[in-house]
């Protein structure tokens, strides 16, 4: 039985090594050498090239190397009953919590104002609101948007957060629906998109969402780049109605070298790095959800390709 790591981008090494320990009863193979085909029986994708994965006519499950699956479920060779494991692991979950909070903090601090007076040698100290007088308000309620939002309760702040579905989390306030699209977005000074990218959310940060933000407010895209219209993003910073963005997703990554974002003075370009899996934790989480299924205990974290995540 053949466990095949398609991992584009990825230095394979760490992982082979790491399966080979955790999963000695798999055979362990990486995407272009799959093995006979018909003896793959679970594959880890990430950024797979599609097309391909109609040909292990035995593959028993697939598993995300990332929380978000859209690259995954827009590959028309995955068979209706094959199911998708998406990744929930406390090493993705740390990094988008240590992100998040590293951002907002960035800007509630003030951090980018005194910079700027670092440059005129203006020494100056500046108003500094309290935590509790800012509010941050998340586009996304699942399993990173809730453990960053209660980082940032934990700190003090005003946390408000938006889901498709009603949720009830202490200390947050919990909106769903359009209208809660727009009351979040109304009364937020900091805006986090942490929504997977689906039919549903695509585009949804247009012209309309920036509008509705207050002036002055800011944006930290961390879902994906689909979530976003990239110039009615650019015109609400160029007419000083957004004071800021932070981007780690785009349309297309890598971002092209001439695009508007790398040179805009209020936006700030990261390369998809907000959060990453790393072996350590991901080897344990993924080794032990194939052997509990081989063992007949069912899949955690299965993917619902109607709704798209
Ligand atoms: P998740 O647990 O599936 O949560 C998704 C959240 O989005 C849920 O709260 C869901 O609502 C909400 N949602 C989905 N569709 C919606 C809609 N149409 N309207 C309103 N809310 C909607 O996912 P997660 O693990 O938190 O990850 C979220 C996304 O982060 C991933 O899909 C991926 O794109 C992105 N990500 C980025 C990085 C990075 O490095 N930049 C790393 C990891 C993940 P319900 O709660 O009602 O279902
Ligand atoms: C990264 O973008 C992920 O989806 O985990």
């Amino acid at each position: 039985m053949l466990f095949l790591l398609m991992l584009t981008g990825v230095e394979p090494e760490p992982w082979v090594a790491g399966f080979r320990r955790a999963l000695p009863e798999l055979e362990i193979r990486v995407w272009p050498d799959p093995g006979p085909p018909e003896a793959v029986a679970y594959a880890l994708l990430w950024l797979q090239p599609h097309g391909l994965l109609g040909r292990f006519t035995g593959l028993k499950a697939v598993f995300s190397f990332g929380a978000g699956v859209d690259r995954i479920l827009a590959d028309p060779s995955i068979r209706p009953d094959i199911p998708i494991v998406r990744l929930i692991d406390p090493g993705l979950t740390t990094g988008m919590v240590e992100y998040v909070v590293h951002r907002v903090l960035h800007y509630h601090r003030r951090i980018p104002d005194y910079e700027a007076m670092q440059r005129r040698h203006d020494w100056r100290e500046l108003e500094q609101p309290l935590p509790e007088d800012r509010t941050i308000g998340f586009l996304g309620l699942g399993v990173l948007g809730t453990a960053c939002a209660q980082a940032l309760a934990g700190l003090g702040f005003d946390v408000a957060g938006w889901s498709r579905t009603p949720k009830r989390l202490p200390g947050i306030e919990c909106l769903h629906g359009e209208t809660g699209f727009d009351a979040l977005l109304a009364r937020s000074d900091i805006v986090v998109a942490l929504l997977p990218s689906t039919a549903e959310t695509r585009g949804i940060l247009g012209a309309r969402a920036f509008a509705r933000m207050k002036q002055g407010a800011r944006f930290i895209n961390v879902g994906r780049g689909s979530l976003v219209v990239d110039d009615d993003l650019l015109a609400a910073l160029d007419r000083g109605h957004l004071a800021g963005a932070t981007l780690d997703v785009f349309q297309v990554e890598p971002l092209a070298a001439d695009h508007r974002f790398w040179s805009h003075p209020l936006v700030s370009v990261t390369p998809h790095v907000a959060a990453y899996s790393q072996p350590k934790t991901v080897v344990r989480t993924v080794s032990e959800q194939i052997r509990g299924f081989e063992a007949g205990r069912g899949l955690p974290h299965v993917v619902d390709r109607a709704r798209g995540y």
